[in-house]
C-alpha cells in the first residue's frame, strides 16, 4: 500500500500500539496510546487524530455507509491492491476456483477444457490471487491450477488450505490432526508443483485437536520453508487472538457478502490489525448475480451487472478485503473482473446499506 503524509502517521501509531498490544499491560498500553498520539498529533498538526485506543472507545455507531464514505474522503482514493502478509502485494480482486470440480465439488470438471481455460483467461485479464484447498475435488483444483498455470507467472499468489477431509460429493469433516496437516501439506507442494506455499490456510479449527498442535504443525512447516503465510477460515475474533498468540495470522477466510454480513466485527478487526479478509461466497453462490434481485436497481443505475456492484461493494466496504469470486465460465470471469472499474457513489452506498444481516 502506498501510504502519503496522512496515511503513514497513523500506521505508525498503529504499529506503537501492535507492540505495545503485545509487550505491556492493559494501564501502561492506554498511557503510551494517549502520549504518542498526543506527540505525533501535535509534532505533525493532524486534524481530529483520534489518540483513543479504538478497540476500547466506546463511539457512537456509524453506518456501514457513512464509515466507507469518510474512509475514502480520508484517504482519497480505492485501493485497489492488498500486500498479504506485509509483502505479497495482489491486486484486490481474486479468483476462488472450487466451481472448477465436479458437482458437489467433488471430481474432474464437467468440462475440463473449459476449467483450463478459465484458470487461464484469469491471469491474462490481471487476477494476481487465486484461492483453493487440497479438499476441492479433493486434489482437483490443485491440480488444475498447476496444469493450466505452472510455470506461474511471479506476481501469482496461490493460497490453498488443508484441514477438511472429504468423504463423497457435499461431504466435509474438520481434520486437524498435525500429521495430516503435514501430509496434506506435502501433497499440496507437488501437486501444486511449489517448494513454498505462499498462503497456507488452516480450513476449519478441529474442535476435537488442540488448536496449539493445528497451529504449532504450521508454524513448523513456515519455519521449515514450506509456507510462506498462515491464514485462518470461519474464525470469530477471540480465535484469531488466540492463534495470533502463537502464530502470525496474515489472512482470515470467512463468509460474507452484500446481504450476510455477520462476519462485519471480524472484517473491522482486521483491517485495524492490517489482516487481509477474504470473504467466501462473495456472490451468496451466485444468488447475487440474479437481474431481478436485491441488487438490481443499483446495477441499472450503474449500467452494471448485478454481480459487478456486490463486488464493488466489497471492495469498497474494506481496504483489506480480497473477495475470490468463483466461477466456471469465463463469461462470468470477465464480468465479474468488471467489477474492479466500478465505483459506487453515496447514494448506492445508502441503497445496498439495508440490505444485510448484521451480528444482532
Ligand atoms: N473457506 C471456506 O470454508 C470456503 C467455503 C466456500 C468457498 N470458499 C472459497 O470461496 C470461493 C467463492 O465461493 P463460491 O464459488 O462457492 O461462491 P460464490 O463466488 O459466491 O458464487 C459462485 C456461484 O456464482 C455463480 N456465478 C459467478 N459469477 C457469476 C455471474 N457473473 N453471473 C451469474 N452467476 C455467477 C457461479 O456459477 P458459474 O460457475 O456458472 O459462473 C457459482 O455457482 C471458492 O472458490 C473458494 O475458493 C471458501
Amino acid at each position: 500500500m502506498e501510504i502519503g503524509r496522512k496515511n503513514w502517521v497513523p500506521e505508525v501509531v498503529r504499529t506503537c500500539r501492535r507492540r505495545t498490544a503485545l509487550e505491556c499491560p492493559a494501564r501502561i498500553r492506554g498511557l503510551t496510546h494517549t502520549i504518542v498520539g498526543a506527540v505525533i498529533s501535535f509534532v505533525f498538526g493532524l486534524d481530529g487524530y483520534d489518540t483513543r485506543d479504538k478497540t476500547t472507545a466506546s463511539k457512537p455507531p456509524e453506518s456501514l455507509s457513512k464509515k466507507i464514505l469518510n474512509r475514502d474522503r480520508a484517504t482519497d482514493r480505492r485501493t485497489l491492491a492488498f500486500s498479504l502478509g506485509g509483502d505479497l502485494r495482489v491486486s484486490r480482486l481474486g479468483y476462488g476456483n472450487r466451481q472448477l470440480t465436479g458437482p458437489g465439488i467433488w471430481g474432474e470438471p464437467l468440462d475440463r477444457g473449459e476449467a483450463m481455460r478459465v484458470l487461464r483467461r484469469a491471469i491474462q485479464l490481471g487476477v494476481e490471487f487465486i484461492d483453493t484447498a487440497d479438499a476441492y475435488g479433493p486434489d482437483v483444483a490443485e491440480a488444475l491450477t498447476a496444469e493450466a498455470l505452472h510455470p506461474y507467472p511471479t506476481n501469482l499468489v496461490i493460497g490453498t488450505k488443508a484441514g477438511m477431509v472429504r468423504t463423497g460429493p457435499g461431504e466435509w469433516h474438520p481434520l486437524g490432526r498435525p500429521e495430516y496437516l503435514r501430509q496434506q501439506c506435502e501433497l499440496s507442494l507437488r501437486r501444486l508443483r511449489l517448494e513454498r506455499i505462499d498462503l497456507y490456510q488452516l480450513h476449519r479449527i478441529d474442535p476435537l485437536v488442540a488448536v496449539e498442535d493445528q497451529l504449532g504443525v504450521l508454524s513448523d512447516l513456515q519455519q521449515e520453508g514450506k509456507i510462506r503465510h498462515i491464514g485462518l477460515s470461519e474464525v470469530s475474533i477471540e480465535e484469531i487472538e488466540a492463534a495470533r498468540r502463537l502464530i502470525t495470522v496474515a489472512s482470515v477466510q470467512n463468509r460474507y457478502n452484500a446481504v450476510d454480513r455477520v462476519a462485519d466485527p471480524v472484517i473491522d478487526y482486521c483491517e485495524r490489525e492490517d489482516i487481509a479478509f477474504i470473504p467466501w461466497f462473495p456472490l451468496a453462490k451466485g444468488e447475487l448475480s440474479d437481474p431481478e434481485g436485491v441488487l438490481a436497481t443499483v446495477a441499472l443505475r450503474l449500467g452494471a451487472t448485478p454481480a459487478q456492484v456486490a463486488l464493488a461493494w466489497l471492495l469498497a466496504r474494506s481496504p483489506v478485503i480480497v473477495p475470490i469470486p468463483g466461477t466456471a465460465s469465463i463469461r462470468h470471469l470477465e464480468e465479474n473482473l468488471g467489477a474492479r472499474a466500478l465505483a459506487l457513489a453515496p447514494e448506492d452506498l445508502s441503497q445496498l446499506e439495508g440490505l444485510g444481516r448484521s451480528p444482532s
